[in-house]
């Protein structure tokens, strides 16, 4: 399926292709399986998984549990978690390597802040660069001891490797100066190990994946959505969250490339089934009904608190057209934007896309490389400083050529549907893909594309 090119580096070769027709599933979401994961070792016996997650970020937590002594037995999507709780978390005896998971690494600062050991956490090149600082200030405040990597040309913050010397922490009420969940995460994380209410406030209401399965999980975390704000408060808790099953549900973020490569390749009809439909996460499909894209959503049930259905796609002769992607809308879809960037530079009109200065360190600068991608595509954009805005091709055939990624699975994927569309080859190198996706290449196959 993937061929070499001559630095050995796998790479897809994607040509035009016909109808894209059928029903898939798409793998475990990536944000939840490292949720259940982590949440699973802090309980109280086995919590048994299904459907995680088998990408290379997923695999990261997992290894990192592993190295502070958490028992995990795995059988492909099926996971038995040995709750250890809280306190049983041992001292690794290496570096716990994040890989390219801001996740992994974000949220292990905020579990480790408050363990009375050492933790060094590592992770690739990518996540390297990527600032750290916002976790370890309020984790300093309370009461952690975080040292990292600092950099002459972006003074004041704070990069990987990072060490955290964990202890005694202390409640803090934190109003967090970007809307993430990854910090969010980290604080609630280190507000259950801490004496004291822990509250915490963001700007936007960013993924509550985290609120969602705490609580599920018996855990003492209540949050006020319209103020945007959660109270962890451990005061009489025994530290150990409730053992049990969770059942991950696919990847809305995997799924929108297969839903957008639908919805630009003529006469396409694609249906991904048992997917994530929490509303801090389908940004994307609001996006795409507001470029007048046909779309059939259909909530089929819960798991853990979050709404799983279906979401079917089909080209329409009436065209995408334009939008804004701003606001609330930007940050719901945070991660799909490489997707609905292609879905605009196939639309009628112009697209713009605001407040997204968070794309800028993401797995790469997204802003910059999906302004360099489209352009080599021949498709017109223009960038801003948190944006970008797209003047879409009005369904005519874009440009082939290879696809330079930037080591980002998100990018790498985005330049393969778009040469769906393309009217010569495209080639993509595709090593990153499976940090969240990797049967990426294999489902759009079985959907009829052209690649190979
Ligand atoms: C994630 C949160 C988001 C998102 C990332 C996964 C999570 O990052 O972009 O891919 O699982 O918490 P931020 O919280 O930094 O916005």
């Amino acid at each position: 399926m993937k061929q070499q090119n001559q630095s050995s580096e796998p790479l897809l070769r994607i040509s035009r292709s016909p109808a894209l027709r059928g029903r898939v599933s798409v793998p475990g979401d990536k944000s939840i399986s490292h949720r259940a994961l982590l949440f699973g070792a802090l309980a109280d016996g086995a919590v048994e998984i299904s459907g995680l997650g088998l990408g290379g970020d997923n695999a990261s937590t997992m290894a990192a549990l592993r190295a502070l002594g958490v028992p995990i037995q795995q059988a492909g999507t099926e996971v038995r978690v040995e709750g250890v709780g809280l306190a049983g978390l041992q001292q690794a005896a290496c570096p716990l390597d994040c890989g390219n998971s801001g996740t992994t690494m974000r949220l292990f600062c905020g579990l480790l802040a408050g363990r009375p050991f050492a933790s060094t956490l590592t992770g690739d090149a990518s996540l390297s660069r990527r600032p750290m600082a916002r976790v370890a200030t309020p984790l300093r405040r309370m009461g952690a001891v975080i040292d990292g990597r600092q950099e002459a040309a972006r003074p004041g913050d704070l990069f990987p490797p990072l060490t955290v010397r964990g202890g005694a922490l202390q409640g803090i009420e934190y109003q967090l100066p970007v809307a993430s969940a990854q910090l969010k995460s980290a604080l609630i994380l280190a507000g259950l190990q801490a004496r004291g209410r822990t509250v915490i406030s963001e700007p936007g209401l960013s993924r509550d994946h985290s609120e969602r399965m705490l609580r599920f999980l018996g855990a003492p975390v209540s949050v006020e959505p319209e103020q945007r704000r959660v109270v962890v408060d451990p005061t009489g808790w025994n530290g150990r969250l409730r053992a049990g099953t969770v059942s991950v549900p696919g990847d809305l973020s995997s799924a929108a490339f297969l839903l957008v490569a639908a919805l630009i390749v003529q006469n396409s009809d694609v249906t991904v089934e048992n997917v994530g439909l929490n509303p801090t996460r389908t940004g994307v499909l609001d996006a795409l009904i507001a470029m007048r894209a046909n779309l059939e959503i259909t909530v089929t049930g819960q798991a853990m608190g979050e709404p799983v259905g279906s979401v079917r796609a089909r080209w329409s002769d009436r065209r995408l057209r334009g939008t804004t992607v701003a606001g609330e809308l930007a940050l719901r879809s945070i991660d799909e934007i490489p997707a609905l960037a292609v879905a605009a530079a196939l639309a009628d009109g112009t697209t713009e896309f605001g407040d997204l200065r968070e794309l800028r360190v993401k797995e790469s600068d997204r802003i910059t490389c999906i302004v360099r991608e489209l352009q080599r595509a021949g498709v017109t954009v223009r960038e801003a400083p948190a944006g970008f805005s797209v003047t879409g091709t009005a369904g005519q055939p874009c440009q082939g050529g290879r696809v330079q990624p930037d080591g980002d699975h998100r990018m790498a994927m985005a330049g393969a549907i778009l040469g769906l569309v393309a009217a010569d080859a495209t080639e993509v190198p595709s090593q990153d893909i499976a940090t969240s996706f990797p049967s990426f290449a294999q489902l759009l196959q079985v959907l009829g594309a052209s690649v190979g």
